[in-house]
């Protein structure tokens, strides 16, 4: 297959990236990530979580982190919000887009936010609904698409009942999450068949989280089916508080890399991603988990 011109990169690194980190990140720190990716020619930045602050608390200051970021023309800037109380939440922050998530397991719905795959559902409806009102766009995430913590793997046509699911109540897009990573190329080209066939193929995303090192393999099969947007998180920063054992995303850098050496534009500034995971990572106080950026900051210094 002709690779594509171009792909649409989300970046997770300041949401899924910092959701789970040990240590309290300030919020300073995350405005600054936020406005660093901004000059990187990202177009979408998925910026925080609008969920209880008692279940994430690396999360807990979504609004001051709306407030203080500087939001550029042209780039979208979605935060999680699970419920309405979260909607109108990011609402009043001035959240323009919102991403509503659940799963393809019973089992990690109910560990993440404590309700079954029909009850999350049944809470997205209204938010969607009200989101359709004020113009918002809702991204919906399904986690668990290769594979679940607690029930091991997940059957395609699980995932796809409820992509549908998300889809007809009116999210944009639906992405696909290996939360845990545990995905191996046939396994994420089965899934995505499976997906495609009850949602059109140009509104999935793929987000894949790296644990077994798999993500790129991954992502290059699901692109040569038509996938068209990937989540990736600076650095490779991340995991699910309620995936244990989960690594991060996989790194936004190494995907640019991987599109780039394809001839498939992203619009990114690859350079300029380096510098802001080097940044993020200096700021943690480890490496990035990038291997690109770790052999370009070898070679460059
Ligand atoms: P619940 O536990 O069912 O209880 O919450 P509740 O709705 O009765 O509320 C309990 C308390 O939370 C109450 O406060 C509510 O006011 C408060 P209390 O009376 O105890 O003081 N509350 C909220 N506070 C702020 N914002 C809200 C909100 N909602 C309730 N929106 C809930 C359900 C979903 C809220 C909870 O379980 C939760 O916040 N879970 C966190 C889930 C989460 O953020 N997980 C990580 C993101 S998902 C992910 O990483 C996967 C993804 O990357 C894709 C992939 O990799 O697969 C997207
Ligand atoms: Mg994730």
């Amino acid at each position: 297959m002709a690779a594509p011109d171009s792909v649409t990169l989300v970046e997770m690194g300041a949401r899924d990236g910092l959701q789970n980190e040990p240590r309290t990140v300030p919020t300073e720190v995350k405005i600054a990530l936020i406005d660093r990716l901004s000059a990187t020619g990202l177009t979408v930045i998925e910026a925080t979580s609008f969920v209880s602050p008692k279940r994430v608390p690396q999360l807990a200051d979504a609004a001051d982190v709306m407030e203080g970021i500087t939001r550029k023309q042209g780039i979208r800037y979605p935060v999680l919000t699970p419920n309405m109380k979260g909607f109108d939440a990011a609402v009043a922050a001035g959240a323009d887009e919102v991403a509503v998530f659940g799963a393809a397991s019973e089992t990690f719905s109910r560990h993440n936010i404590n309700c079954s795959i029909t009850e999350s559902l049944e809470r997205f409806r209204p938010l969607c609904e009200a989101a359709a009102v004020r113009g918002v766009r809702v991204r919906g995430y399904v986690s668990c698409v290769l594979g679940c913590p607690y029930e091991g793997d997940i059957a395609p046509v699980a995932v796809a009942r409820v992509a549908r699911a998300l889809f007809d109540m009116g999210c944009a897009e639906i992405s696909l999450g290996d939360t845990i990573g545990v995905g191996t190329p046939k396994r994420a080209r089965e899934m995505v068949e499976a997906v495609a066939a009850e949602v059109p193929i140009e509104r999935l995303a793929a987000h894949f989280h790296d644990t077994y090192g798999q993500a790129l393999a991954n992502l290059l099969a699901v692109l040569e089916l038509g996938v068209r947007v990937i989540d990736g998180s600076v650095a490779g920063l991340g995991g699910c508080p309620y995936a244990p054992g989960a690594s991060g995303n996989v790194a936004t850098e190494d995907v640019a890399y991987m599109l780039h050496g394809m001839g498939v534009a992203t619009g990114v500034d690859l350079d300029a991603l380096v510098e802001t995971g080097w940044f993020i990572c200096d700021a943690l106080g480890r490496e990035p988990a990038s291997k690109v950026s770790r052999a370009l900051r070898a070679k460059h210094g």
